[in-house]
């Protein structure tokens, strides 16, 4: 309008109507539309000031024209501290090539959608974004959004790292069943010669060097186990200050006087639910780890807190911290930055697993040269009457139980009958679940049924236990399993004659499940 070479009078231009009256009409028509003007522009002004996608636009040379506020959420500088600057300045240098071919594409006019770079931002760190643009050959002029793809790529991230550790979740739990049964043979059979032989000077040693070293195996295939979730978790009650004033002064007796141990209690007390040996033996890798990370001595602060329908318990550390390729592969199996000898690299998969399995997560917090919080959240429970562990009833309450035993495998029926009888049980064995429902139902009198879970021919110890207690309702029995399988456990915690022992086992355990499931023998 304010190009128009002459204005008024209006009246000269549009004759017939009385001057005046057409003056006013024209007035209001222009008023009207310089509101409506500005209503429309405040409108745009209130789109580019509150989209969150950052809205631009360059010249030919790639110069910002206008940038909108957001820009400063996204990169950390002020619109106007963009404008007149090069787009190039602002981005990753390793993607300077791919972006200028981008924009000669882009200047043959076809707008393009989904193109991805990286900007710096103020602070250094690396922010991707997703292009929307087109070139404006009348305007002569880029008009671009941008999209802030931090927390997609971060997601993804997390998406492929958790399927990584899926993968070598499986490979570990697969590993580990089968060592299981292995050392279930090789633990039984070695406790027994180291029996036999505890009067021999030159063999007891020998024997005893073995069950040692088959017990070191057993451990490592339990922390297999924890990496692959499929460790057997009793979860119980656990209160959570309590709980680390007992950790605490555990560190403070082992740990070098240069690190100082400290608790922040939670200001309630708060419980959870988690296994509390495997929770301990949680807490404890990531307390080693701590004290690892701070050669030079520091403080390490055990934490309880609540926080919405869980609780965390973290340990935080003064030490070294990790850098980003650290981080990112600190939750793999094996993977340590320590000397050989010193680490195994399976601390924080296993407390990873645990805290998946227990239904929680693990939070890893960390920077290099400024210290580290790894943070258990496990699923907090209202009702905080911990549950008396019970006092390990005695062995000798096996005694004239009498057993029928039903195993698959040769090697770890002979080795779990022997066993048993060294506990003083008498014992009916078989080797699938068919030839068990015969002696049931040859009505020999059974206290206690022992079934593998997992066992070929038709019937698993399950199905196997469904028909048994068709000819007996009362019948106790005691699963074991290499494995735990979810559907079978959950099963066995609701069925007060029913227990679970996980393989491999001491015979010491043999015993407290037997006696457990027989509670009159007490
Ligand atoms: N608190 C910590 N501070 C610094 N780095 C840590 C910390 N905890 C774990 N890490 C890093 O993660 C790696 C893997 O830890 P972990 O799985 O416990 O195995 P390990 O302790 O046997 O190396 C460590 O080698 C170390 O590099
Ligand atoms: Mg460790």
């Amino acid at each position: 309008m304010t190009d128009d070479p002459n204005p008024r009078p209006a009246a000269a231009r549009w004759g017939a109507t009385p001057a005046d009256d057409n003056e006013k009409l024209s007035e209001q028509a222009l008023r009207a539309s310089r509101e409506q003007l500005a209503a429309a522009l405040a409108a745009n002004q209130k789109i580019l000031d509150n989209s969150h996608d950052v809205i631009c636009t360059l010249d030919r040379q790639g110069v910002f024209l206008r940038v909108s506020r957001h820009v400063e959420r996204m990169w950390g500088y002020r619109p106007e501290e963009m404008v007149g600057r090069l787009y190039l300045d602002f981005l990753h240098p390793d993607d300077r090539e791919k972006t200028m071919e981008h924009a000669e594409i882009l200047a043959l006019g076809e707008p393009l959608n989904g193109f991805m770079n990286r900007f710096l931002h103020r602070d250094g760190s690396i922010v991707p974004v997703m292009w929307s643009s087109v070139w404006s050959e009348s305007d002569r002029t880029t008009f671009a959004v941008g999209r802030d793809m931090r927390d997609h790529v971060a997601a993804e991230e997390k998406l492929r790292q958790a399927q990584k550790m899926e993968a070598v979740g499986r490979l570990s739990g697969g590993i580990a069943h089968d060592f299981n049964n292995l050392l279930t043979v090789v633990i039984g059979a070695t406790e027994t010669l180291a029996e036999a032989l505890a009067a021999d000077p030159d063999l007891a040693p020998v024997a005893q060097v073995a069950l040692e070293a088959a017990e070191r195996g057993a451990e490592l295939v339990s922390q297999l186990m924890s990496v692959s979730r499929t460790q057997s978790l009793t979860p119980r009650t656990v209160n959570c200050n309590r709980f680390l004033e007992a950790l605490l002064p555990i560190l403070t007796r082992t740990f070098s006087k240069d690190i100082e141990v400290r608790m922040v209690a939670a200001a309630d007390e708060v419980c959870c639910l988690a296994d509390p040996t495997q929770l301990t033996s949680a807490m404890l890798n990531l307390c080693i780890n701590a004290r690892d990370a701070m050669p030079g001595g520091g403080r390490l602060t055990l934490r309880a807190v609540r926080a919405g329908d869980g609780v965390v318990l973290s340990v935080e550390d003064t030490g070294e911290g990790m850098s980003a390729q650290t981080q990112a592969r600190a939750l793999e199996p094996f993977f340590t930055t320590k000397p050989e000898g010193k680490g195994s690299g399976l601390g924080l998969s296993m407390v990873y697993g645990f805290a998946v399995q227990s239904g929680g997560r693990l939070e890893i917090d960390s920077a290099e040269g400024s210290g580290t919080r790894i943070a258990l959240c496990l699923p907090a429970t209202t009702d905080c009457a911990e549950l008396p562990l019970g006092a390990a009833p005695a062995a000798v309450l096996a005694r004239g139980l009498k057993v029928l035993l039903v195993e698959d495998d040769d090697l770890v029926r002979g080795q779990v009958l022997r066993q048993l009888a060294a506990l003083g049980c008498e014992v009916r064995s078989c080797a699938n679940g068919h030839d068990a429902l015969d002696v049931l139902a040859s009505g020999v009198g059974v206290d206690l049924m022992m079934t593998d879970i997992n066992m070929p021919g038709g019937l698993n110890g399950r199905q196997l236990a469904d028909h048994a207690r068709l000819l007996d309702p009362r019948l106790p029995i005691l699963f074991t399993s290499g494995h735990t399988e979810d559907p079978v456990l959950r099963s066995v915690g609701h069925d007060p004659l029913a227990a679970f022992l996980a393989k491999p086992y001491r015979r010491a355990e043999l015993a407290r499940k037997l006696a457990e499931l027989t509670p009159e023998r007490a």
